[in-house]
C-alpha cells in the first residue's frame, strides 16, 4: 500500500510517501521536510502563529514534490495520513484539514495520527523491529519513556513534570547568549568545557519512579550564570558542559528506572529505541548505549531525519493503521494535547 503522511504539529512543514508491502517491510517513496528554523530564528524559539501561517504557505508545494518524487498520482493512494497532535493547534488543522481535503476529492480512507505514536512505530518501518520495545522519546516538546507493546498499544513510562529535555536545552542557551536552536549549540560549547566547574543537581536521581524534571536544573544554571558578571566564553562553556553532564546522569538513571518498569509489566525489550531531536546529542547517545548495555538490551537509533519531525514517520504511522483496517472520518479533531 502506499500512504501519504502530512506533518504540520510543529516548525517543520513536511510530507512523504511511503510504501507497505504485505509483509510489513516499509520503503520511504519520498520524504521532504522543510524546516522553518529561519523564520522562528529571530524570536529565539517558535511563534505559533508565524509556524501555522507558514504551513498554509508550505504545505501545498511540498506535497505536491513528495507525490512528484514519489512517482505517484493521488488516485494511487491507499491512505491519507496527517499529525492530528499533539501540537501547536494552528499548524495541526493546517495539516489534517488539507488531508481531508485530499481524502475527499479522491476517496482516499483518512488517517488521523497521534504524531507521538509516529514517533514510536518508526524503528518498525527502519529495522523492522518487533513488539515490545521501549521508547525514549525526547524531543523539544516532549521526554517520555513509552512501552510500545503493539500498534495502538502503548503505556507510559516515564515524563517529564515540567520542562521537556530540548526545552531545557534550548532555555539554558537563551540565558547564555546562544542562538535558536539552543540544543546543538550547547553540546558544541559543552564541548570545550570543564563539567566539574559547577556542582549542578541531578534531579529525581534515585526516585523508584522512571519521571524526569528539568526546571530546577535550568534554574540552577541560570543562578550560577548570574554571579558571573561579565560572562566569558569559557564559563558559557563550563556552565554548558555542567547541564549536559546533569541531564546525562539524570537520563541514564531515569531510563534504567523506566527499563526496570518494563521488564516487570511486559518481560525483556526487544530494544531500547531513542527518537526526538535531542537524541542527536552525541554524548546523550553514549549514555544510552550504557544504559542499553547494562539493560543487556540493544540500542537502536533511528537515522536523525528520521529521528526528528518528518512525514515519513506520519505515512508509516498511517501504514500501520490502515493495515489493521483503522481509519478515521471527516469528524477526526485536531487536538493540541493528545496523550498516547
Ligand atoms: O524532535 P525535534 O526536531 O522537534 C520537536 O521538538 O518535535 O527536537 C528539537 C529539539 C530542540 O529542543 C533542540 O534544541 C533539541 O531537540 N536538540 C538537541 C540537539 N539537537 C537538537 N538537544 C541537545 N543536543 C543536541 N545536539
Ligand atoms: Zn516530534
Amino acid at each position: 500500500m502506499l500512504v501519504l503522511g502530512i506533518e504540520t504539529t510543529c516548525d517543520e512543514t513536511a510530507a512523504a510517501v511511503i510504501e507497505r508491502a504485505a509483509d510489513g517491510s516499509g520503503t520511504i517513496r519520498s520524504n521532504i521536510v522543510r524546516s522553518q528554523v529561519d523564520e522562528h530564528a529571530r524570536f529565539g524559539g517558535v511563534v505559533p502563529e508565524i509556524a501555522a501561517r507558514a504551513h498554509v504557505d508550505l504545505l501545498d508545494g511540498i506535497i505536491e514534490r513528495a507525490m512528484k518524487e514519489a512517482g505517484v498520482g493521488f488516485a494511487e493512494l491507499s491512505g491519507v495520513a496527517a499529525a492530528a497532535g499533539p501540537g501547536l493547534i494552528g499548524g495541526v488543522i493546517v495539516g489534517l484539514t488539507t488531508a481531508k481535503a485530499i481524502a475527499m476529492v479522491h476517496g482516499t480512507p483518512l488517517v488521523a495520527v497521534n504524531h507521538l505514536e509516529a514517533h514510536a512505530l518508526t524503528p518498525r518501518l527502519t529495522d523492522r523491529l518487533d513488539f515490545p520495545y521501549c521508547l525514549f522519546l525526547a524531543s523539544g516538546g516532549h521526554t517520555q519513556i513509552v512501552a510500545v507493546v503493539g500498534v495502538g498499544q502503548y503505556v507510559r513510562l516515564g515524563t517529564t513534570v515540567d520542562d521537556a529535555i530540548g526545552e531545557a536545552f534550548d532555555k539554558v542557551a537563551k540565558m547564555l547568549g546562544l542562538p535558536y536552536p539552543g540544543g546543538p549549540q550547547v553540546e558544541r560549547a559543552a564541548g570545550n568545557g570543564d563539567a566539574a566547574r559547577f556542582a549542578l543537581p541531578r534531579p529525581m536521581l534515585g526516585r523508584a519512579d522512571a519521571n524526569f524534571s528539568l526546571s530546577g536544573l535550568k534554574t540552577a544554571v541560570r543562578n550560577e550564570a548570574s554571579r558571573i558578571v561579565p560572562l566569558e566564553p569559557q564559563d558559557i562553556s563550563d556552565l554548558c558542559a555542567s547541564f549536559q553532564a546533569a541531564v546525562l546522569e539524570s537520563t541514564a538513571d531515569r531510563l534504567s528506572v523506566g527499563l526496570k518498569l518494563f521488564r516487570e509489566q511486559f518481560g525483556a525489550p526487544h530494544a531500547l529505541v531513542a527518537a526526538g531531536g535531542v537524541a542527536a546529542n552525541q554524548a546523550i547517545r553514549s549514555a544510552l548505549q550504557d544504559v542499553a548495555d547494562k539493560a543487556q538490551t540493544q540500542l537502536i537509533m533511528p537515522p536523525p531525519a528520521l529521528c526528528t519531525d518528518n512525514g515519513a514517520m506520519i505515512a508509516w504511522a498511517g501504514a500501520e493503521r490502515l493495515a489493521l483496517g483503522l481509519t478515521d472520518t471527516m469528524e477526526a479533531q485536531p487536538r493540541a494535547r493528545w496523550l498516547l
